[in-house]
Parts: structure tokens; sequence; C-alpha cells
């Protein structure tokens, strides 16, 4: 169940795992990365899919959409290790817990992050509409239990203080960090810094290709008719919409819809106390 966790070591983790989670982590631990193989870290909510399809684009060279990535955290790695290449993966896991290969600078790390108002939304909405979620909390609850980190994979919080001491004290140069908002703001850019930073060549006109069919609205209006029948099959379990629940709004500052006044009051006392140490600065709007 997509909701449910475990714990350990301290630590949340969806309980779609496959097995126990120490075996699991194991397997992961010391599972034989490619070069050309590609990971992408967030905590959820935070445009895991977008970065997703962008980097699958520059990785193949087609300007195609090839569905959802493959989580880390809850499939076997058995089926990962034989998947073809290029790889990519995603994860809402830290570091610590990507393949050691990939801690030594193996493959290409992709992390992203969003401001937290709009994860919350984000998150909540697609709970509600998610089958397997069995979730129908009100949403003033969801915000509570969101702002004390007892949420799937922990607090968002200390999911991004996790981040920053990555980038404080790893040494390794294949860690790149993407924002929402930034590629909200200005996506050809970032396409092309995440273009550089996995080392492929192409023309300006196929970057301008990646970025048009990854905005919202493109993605919105074609994904579904165009990904394999396979990847639909598992939209269809997931939701019985008949759009993606990911792709919900896509917009900055959606979370203004969704908090009262007094709960944005909260809320943002809570992210002064909790980011007084951090360096990182959130546009909400
Ligand atoms: P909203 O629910 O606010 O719309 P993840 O992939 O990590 O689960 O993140 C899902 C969020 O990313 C959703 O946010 C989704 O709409 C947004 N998203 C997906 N593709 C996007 C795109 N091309 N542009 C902007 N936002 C996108």
């Amino acid at each position: 169940n997509y909701i449910r966790t475990k714990k350990y070591e301290g630590k949340l983790y969806v309980s779609l795992i496959p097995g126990n989670i120490k075996d699991h982590l194991e397997k992961i631990d010391s599972m034989e990365v490619r070069e050309d193989d590609t990971f992408i870290l967030s905590y959820p909510k935070s445009g895991t899919h977008w970065v997703f399809t962008i980097a699958s684009m520059l990785r193949t060279g087609k300007s195609t959409y090839i569905g959802s990535p493959q989580f880390l955290d809850y499939n076997d790695v058995e089926v990962l290790d034989k998947l073809p290449s290029p790889r990519l993966f995603a994860s809402h896991m830290t570091f610590d817990r990507l393949p050691r290969q990939v801690r030594e600078g193996k493959g290409k790390v992709f992390v992203v992050s969003r401001n937290p108002k709009d994860v919350a939304v984000s998150l909540y909405t697609f709970l509600l509409k998610l089958n397997q979620a069995d979730f129908s909390g009100s949403w003033e609850g969801f915000l509570r239990f969101y702002m004390e980190g007892k949420m799937l994979y922990g607090s968002w919080f200390q999911t991004l203080f996790d981040w920053e001491e990555t980038e404080a004290t790893y040494k390794g140069d294949n860690v790149m960090y993407l924002v929402y908002e930034d590629m909200k703001q200005d996506l050809l850019s970032n396409v092309n810094k995440m273009a550089s930073f996995l080392g492929v060549t192409y023309d300006q006109s196929f970057l301008e290709e990646v970025t048009d069919r990854c905005t919202f609205k493109t993605m919105v209006k074609t994904i579904i008719d165009e990904i394999k029948p396979q990847d639909q099959e598992f939209i269809h379990r997931m939701s019985d919409e008949k759009k993606l629940p990911i792709y919900r709004k896509g917009e900055v500052g959606d979370w203004k819809n969704h908090f009262t006044v007094a709960q944005n009051e909260v809320f943002d006392k809570l992210y002064q106390e909790k980011m007084r140490n951090s360096k990182c600065k959130f546009r909400f709007e």
C-alpha cells in the first residue's frame, strides 16, 4: 500500500518494498551501476516525473514520453538489474541509501526540490485520488501530520536538510540540484544545464523541442496517448481518473487555494524556525 510506511533505522519507507527493508537496502547498496544510469531523487510531489521525462529525452535523444520511472524504493533489484540502458531510476530516499557505486561517482543524480506548501497540497490531493492509498483524511488533519513530519518518507524539512548535508560533504561531481520553481520560470535554461551535466550534446533545436514537449500543458494533453500500454495499465490501477493523477495543476502558488490564513501563519512560523540554518530559499509564488 502506497501510504503505509515501515520504519528502519529511524527513517520511514513506503511499505511496497519486496521482502524486508534491510535486505532490500543491502541489494540496492551493492547494485551494479552503469555509467549512463540516471537517478532522480526528491521528496514526493516535487517534480520527480517532470525531471524524469526531461532526463529520459536527453538520455535517449528522442522527444517521446516513456511513462513513469522505476523506483529503487520498491522494485525488485533483480528486475532493475536486467533493464536495458539507458536506465532511469527515481527514489525518495536519501543519498546514503543509493547504490554504493553512485556514491563513488558512477552514474548521474538529479535532486529536485519544491516549496513545501505546494508539495503539501500536491501530496494531499494525490493521496485522495489514489486507489491504493485508502486515504480520506481532512486537509486540516493532513497538514498537521505533514508539519510534524509524520508522512511517507518523513519530513519535508528533514529531507531538505539531508540533501544540504550531502551538498556540503559529498565531493563527487555526479549530483545536480534542481528547483521546481526555477524550472517553471525558465525551463529551457534548465534543460540546457541538465544536458551539459549529463554530458550529452544536441542541436539547440532538439533542446527546444524537449522544452516544448515538457511544459505542463503539452504533457497533460499528450502523455496519456503516447506512453506504452503497460504504463497506461499502471495509471488506471493507480486511479479511476483518465489522466495520470501525477499531472494535476503544475503551478507555483496553488497552496493559496488550500491554506487558510490561520494555517498559513502557523506554517510560516514553523518554516522560519526550521529554516533558520538553511541556505535554501524557496519561492512560494
Ligand atoms: P501538482 O499536484 O501541484 O500539479 P512528482 O512527480 O514528484 O510526484 O510531482 C508531481 C507534481 O509535479 C504535480 O504537482 C505535477 O502536476 C507536477 N508536474 C508534473 N509535470 C509537470 C510539468 N511538466 N510542469 C510543471 N509541473 C509538473
